[in-house]
């Protein structure tokens, strides 16, 4: 984009970033990061979004997934490798449903900026400023926890580097073998509950010895020992993304490089303002979150500004409207997108419309409404003939108390046991197993759809 500089943003109206009170030490800080190296390369976001072209067409299916946010206290090489092996599991029963490929993409290696509801909270009749995410205050419920502090990019930025470290060196290294994969799953659905996902395990294990059988082996397919796993945050602390933007020497167009892909979160959105402006200039693909309140005439000038030439898997649209509510906002955004004749990606976050407060005071998901809200989706991209190109969950690998319901059911009473998440409540390891055995479901069920259609 030759009109666009990485700076423009800075002249647009900004909302959900902090004020800085000391411009040198940003300075300082602004220009350390522009001089470390990008965490991504171009060449892997324009991949990336030949998958995600693939995606709006129906011959892949996106898993993006991972937690609220990152926390600085909870950095662990453990905590990564079981998001990342719960994800995995998830991408095999999904394919299996799907048929098709599925793209893994992590909300990892630099999810640590939140947008907010409210720019102050009040405790004890005390009021500070929000917390803001990692990278830019604390959690803490003390005014110096509350001050932003520009260095905390800087070990942001270093705990991406190592998070996308070890994801790289676990998707070559021999770790995501899809045998192994498979056996770890055989350990979920062996518990009682997990009765109507056996079968689906079990003919997985009949399609993986029959490969083997027929000499398809990680030996003779290296693809089976090795994946291909993103990354992804939400791009709203603008001068770190600046930062890091460096221009591609291949085609000379500029790279968001602290992530594969970016997202536009639902407060975030206004067409004139600066998050709208930084992402429409880097080559990455771009995720927008659409909330309830995403008008048509929005959605009209955002998919002309952040996809202009109407590239297939540049422009991912990320429904997130509440469980019940699919239905009067879905299908309004679609057809303006078909009158628009846009190339998106439909997925669905079944996370962010379904935030309630229990009876013991914690934030939490009911599992039951991340579900309806993911069978709303199908059923009205099946109703009008679109295409449902994947899901975006808050999840953790973890055995975690936070949100409630699943098979090995985490009650209101549960919530205080383990509950770590520092911003929005996340789908545990079972429970993120068990949404991807139903999404797995809802897509053979469209399959035999479209199969019975194209055959009546
Ligand atoms: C998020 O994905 O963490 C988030 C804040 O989402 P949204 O912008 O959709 O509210
Ligand atoms: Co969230």
């Amino acid at each position: 984009m030759s009109d666009w500089q990485k700076t423009d943003w800075r002249s647009k109206p900004r909302v959900q970033m902090p004020d800085y009170t000391d411009p040198a030490a940003l300075a300082a800080v602004e220009a350390k990061l522009a001089q470390y190296p990008p965490l991504v390369f171009a060449g892997e976001a324009r991949r990336l979004k030949r998958h995600l072209g693939a995606a709006s067409r129906g011959e892949a299916f996106l898993l993006q997934g991972g937690d609220c946010a990152e926390a600085f206290d909870q950095f662990s090489a453990d905590g990564i490798r079981d998001t990342f092996k719960v994800m995995l599991q998830m991408a095999m029963v999904l394919t299996y449903g799907a048929k098709v490929p599925v793209i893994k993409l992590g909300r990892m290696a630099g999810q640590f900026a939140k947008p907010r509801s409210a720019p102050f909270e009040t405790v004890d009749g005390i009021e500070l400023p929000s917390y803001r995410g990692d990278i830019i205050n604390e959690l803490a419920f003390t005014p110096e926890a509350r001050i932003p502090d520009p260095q905390k990019m800087l070990q942001a930025y270093t705990q991406a580097a190592a998070t996308l470290n070890l994801l790289r060196a676990f998707s070559t290294g021999g770790y995501a073998d899809v045998n192994q994969v498979h056996r770890w799953t055989l350990g979920f659905v062996e518990s009682d509950q997990a009765q109507a996902y056996r079968e689906m395990a079990a003919r997985i294990s009949d399609t993986l010895d029959f490969m083997k059988a027929a000499g398809v082996t990680q030996e003779t397919a290296h693809t089976l020992q090795s994946v291909e796993f993103y990354t992804s945050h939400e791009s709203l602390l603008l001068e770190y993304e600046e930062a890091l933007t460096r221009r591609d020497s291949t085609s000379g167009n500029w790279l968001a490089g602290s992530g594969h892909m970016i997202w536009i979160g639902d407060r975030t959105r206004q067409p004139d303002g600066a998050h709208v402006e930084f992402c429409r200039g880097v080559l990455n693909p771009i995720g927008l979150k659409c909330g309830p309140s995403m008008t048509s005439e929005d959605l009209k000038v955002l998919l002309s500004r952040l996809n202009p030439e109407n590239e297939a898997g540049r422009l991912t649209l990320i429904a997130r409207f509440g469980a019940g509510k699919v239905h009067e906002h879905l299908p309004r955004l679609i057809e303006t997108v078909r009158q628009e004749g846009a190339n998106v990606v439909w997925v669905c976050d079944p996370m962010h419309g379904n935030t309630i407060k229990s009876a013991s005071g914690f934030k939490t998901r009911p599992f039951q409404s991340v579900l309806s809200e993911v069978r709303e989706f199908f059923a009205v991209h099946q109703a009008e003939g679109t295409i449902p190109g994947g899901v975006h969950f808050e999840m953790t690998g973890q055995d975690v108390t936070e949100c409630t319901g699943g098979l090995r059911a985490v009650t209101d009473e549960d919530l205080s046991a383990r509950y770590h998440t520092a911003c929005d409540p996340r789908l545990n390891a079972s429970q993120s197993l068990e949404l991807a055995f139903l999404v797995a479901e809802e897509l053979q069920n469209l399959r035999a759809h479209r199969e019975s259609r194209q055959a009546g």
